[in-house]
């Protein structure tokens, strides 16, 4: 199963976004730094570049993140062009205070009142950009709609005389092209899952906790991670904290749900899913994988073509 976001309304925010490309200066895209790459829209980057504009990757919730994952990505981004990555939270004040100088800093020729900074505020649902907007303005300002009932005007907001913030809608793309992304994005609840999709997203979870910080489930949970897998980490948190269903086995649901709340909330430790390493490690393989089905494909569509010319020869 692979999780995918339904678009919906996302052609008329691109449609929006695209257009205003041109009026902008820079692109404030905002990321989560627990797992960066999975929720940056290629879209982002696809019509920034067409429209050359610089963007500032705002690596947003590191108060969330595993401090040496999101020194990588920084490295990472900052040696892309065009590309200034900023890890911050939302949760400091003074990490929201600085960004608007580094913003200016990134385009220069701005930032006078006849010319202000105009700073386009662009990110996945859920990944902090309203929190961002309102910390800048040290306001509350409307969400601009990430759901289709909700209205969908763009905001153009006044930080100071010289900068201009525009806000669009959370942007997703047409399709999550490499499945452990669903999984990361509804992990970290920039996707809505139900009961049983969370029960896989909560093993792929523990997959990657055992991967990477089999220490903290332990001191956790209480126990032992050698030879389980993501599945057995659900297990175990059911069987610590006693959560059995009606017929004495374990309730897994409930188990799934206390494990993605407590890797969301930070109760289980500073946790990033993913790392400039492990990101290039899973495209590669992600890249064999389709090209192994291509070719199975191909190979599939060869013999039904010849049986059918078979067929027609009547031999
Ligand atoms: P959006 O506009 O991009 O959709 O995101 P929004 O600002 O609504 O923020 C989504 C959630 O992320 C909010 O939590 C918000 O408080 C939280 N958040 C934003 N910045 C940070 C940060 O730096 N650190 C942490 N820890 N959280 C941050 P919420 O409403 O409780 O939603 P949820 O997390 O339960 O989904």
């Amino acid at each position: 199963m692979s999780i995918q976001w339904f678009p919906g309304h996302m052609n008329s925010a691109r449609k929006q976004a695209e257009e205003q490309m041109e009026f902008i200066d820079l692109v404030v895209e905002v990321l989560d730094a627990r797992l960066p790459e999975a929720s940056c829209n290629p879209l982002v980057d696809r019509m920034r570049q067409f429209r050359q504009r610089p963007v500032l990757k705002v690596l947003n919730k590191i108060d969330l993140a595993d401090p040496n994952a999101t020194a990588a990505w920084k490295a990472y981004y900052d040696a892309l062009p065009g590309v200034t990555a900023y890890p911050m939270t939302t949760k400091k004040p003074l990490d929201v205070a600085r960004l608007p100088a580094l913003a200016l800093s990134l385009a220069p020729h701005r930032g006078v009142p006849t010319k202000p900074l105009r700073i386009m505020i662009m990110g996945i649902p859920n990944v902090g950009k309203s929190t961002l907007m309102n910390a800048l303005l040290k306001k509350r300002v409307a969400k601009v709609g990430d759901e289709p009932a909700v209205t969908k005007v763009q905001q153009k907001l006044y930080l100071d005389k010289h900068t201009v913030l525009v806000d669009t809608p959370g942007l997703m793309w047409p399709k999550i092209d490499m499945p452990s992304d669903g999984l990361m994005l509804a992990a970290s609840h920039a996707i809505g899952t139900n009961a049983l999709i969370e029960e896989e997203v909560a093993f792929f979870l523990g997959d990657v906790l055992l991967e990477r910080y089999p220490q903290l489930l332990t001191a956790r949970y209480g126990f032992k991670t050698e030879g389980l897998d993501g599945i057995g980490v659900v297990e175990q948190v059911a069987a610590r904290r006693g959560f059995r269903a009606r017929g004495g086995e374990f309730d897994v649901e409930k188990a799934a749900h206390v494990l993605l709340h407590d890797y969301r909330s930070g109760a289980i430790g500073r946790i990033s899913l993913e790392t400039p390493d492990s990101r290039a490690r899973r495209l590669a393989v992600h890249a064999a994988e389709k090209a192994e089905k291509e070719r199975l494909a191909a190979e599939k569509a060869a013999a039904k073509a010849e049986e059918a010319a078979r067929g027609k020869r009547g031999t």
